[in-house]
């Protein structure tokens, strides 16, 4: 007899989870940005959250999200991608929320329309044609976001949108996810546009939130120095041992089924703090329940063995799938070192002198998101456990 139904626990890319666990401070910090922004209707610095996959970035801005949407301010939320004009993502969603606001049969004041006509002047320049209008028959203002320079064209945009929702008693809300994916030339535009209208003598109320992975801090001062001193940053990491506990015994508990103690430490042990890995421990755990309203020591034993052949078998596997030779290579000498190893040494397993050459697999696998640099000279692997996985595979002893 199994009893899966009514699984609360969420493992998976940026779902919400059934706890956030663990950021509370994070939160206060930039919910009372949000409410001083909304207040004194100003723009303040804005936020930079960095952090590897899998700790929760996607799941506090959609948080945050939520939280501007039920205060009914305007929220833009886009994802960068390498593909694609951060610009042109921006515009969509400005124009999709604009129209919700029209929908919504609100009196549409003359703040909304001007900035109806200014987003139209932006978009001009993805679609000269005017081909896609969004939706919006309208005239663009001339001589507003249609400078051509992206940075001012940006913050016209943005100074647009503020003003709307100043008019209307709300504020704006921007999130921007996987921010490192973005081009140079669109991140020297997005931090110029901050910059600038955080300067202006007559300021809008908006809110920017930007996430990304670790290199995203040096990504963004590679684009503009000002960058470092612009932002306020943060980064998330794992989980303490206590809020693991949390995100774990709270959801279960919140549908009367409770865990054995062994059962929650072996499951807190399995996710090193890892808010992916509780998630999928959870799930498991759950799921291999033999008595309805608690999950045993026993159980739990079994689920995790099932979410470790799933952690294998779809996180680590893609992963490793997807790495050239070289990278694998590379990532075979580091995980004979361990989780964490000095660049020299890797060298030295590779009988490598040159080390520009390795610079360019190292640089690789930093952008695909496999490892980090935790400290000068260091690489460390950027999902916990993958170390094992490819001592496992490749039956390669540590040390
Ligand atoms: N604070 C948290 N507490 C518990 N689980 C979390 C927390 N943050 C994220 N998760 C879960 O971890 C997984 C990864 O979250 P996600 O937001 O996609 O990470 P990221 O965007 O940093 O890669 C998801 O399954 C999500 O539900
Ligand atoms: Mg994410």
């Amino acid at each position: 007899m199994s009893y899966s139904e009514g699984n609360p626990y969420r493992p998976g890319a940026g779902r919400r989870p059934p706890v956030l666990a663990g950021r509370d401070a994070l939160i206060q910090t930039i919910a009372s940005e949000m409410d001083r922004a909304y207040e004194d209707e100003t723009c303040d610095q804005p936020f930079v959250i960095w952090g590897l996959r899998g700790m929760g970035k996607t799941a506090l801005l959609n948080y945050l999200v939520e939280r501007a949407a039920d205060q009914d301010w305007m929220v833009i939320s886009v994802e960068a991608a390498s593909d694609e004009s951060l610009a042109k993502r921006i515009s969509q969603a400005i124009a999709q929320e604009l129209r919700r606001y029209e929908r919504s049969g609100k009196p549409l004041t003359a703040a909304f329309k001007f900035a109806r006509s200014v987003l139209k002047s932006f978009q001009l320049k993805f679609d000269p044609t005017g081909a896609t209008s969004f939706g919006f028959n309208v005239d663009p203002a001339q001589g507003y976001a249609d400078s051509g320079d992206s940075a001012m064209d940006l913050q016209d945009i943005m100074h647009a949108l503020g003003d709307a929702a100043r008019e209307q008693g709300s504020a704006v809300l921007i999130t921007i996810d996987e921010l490192q994916e973005a081009s140079k030339a669109d991140l020297s535009a997005l931090n110029r546009a901050l910059h600038g209208i955080g300067q202006e003598i007559d300021p809008v109320p908006l809110v920017f939130v930007g996430a990304g992975l670790p290199d995203l801090p040096a990504v963004l001062a590679d684009a503009t120095s000002y960058a470092e001193r612009m932002y306020r940053f943060f980064s998330i990491g794992s989980l303490s041992e206590d809020e693991s506990l949390e995100a774990l015994r709270v959801p279960a508990m919140n549908k009367q089924v409770f865990w054995e103690e062994k059962a929650l430490r072996r499951a807190v042990e399995f996710s090193q703090g890892y808010p992916y890995f509780i998630q999928q421990s959870g799930r498991c755990a759950w799921d291999a329940r033999t008595v309805r309203d608690v999950i045993t020591a026993e159980d739990c034993k079994e689920g995790l063995a099932i979410a470790q052949n799933e952690i294998d078998q779809g996180l680590y596997r893609s992963r490793w799938d997807r790495a050239t030779d070289a990278e694998r290579d590379f990532l075979k000498a580091m995980a004979s070192i361990g989780a964490e190893a000095p660049i020299s040494e890797i060298a030295q397993h590779l009988g490598k002198r040159d080390l520009k050459e390795l610079s360019v697999v190292r640089q690789a696998l930093i952008k695909k998101g496999q490892i980090y640099s935790p400290e000068r000279g260091k690489v460390a692997f950027a999902l916990p456990g993958f170390d094992g996985y490819i001592r496992r595979i490749t039956a390669v002893s540590p040390g």
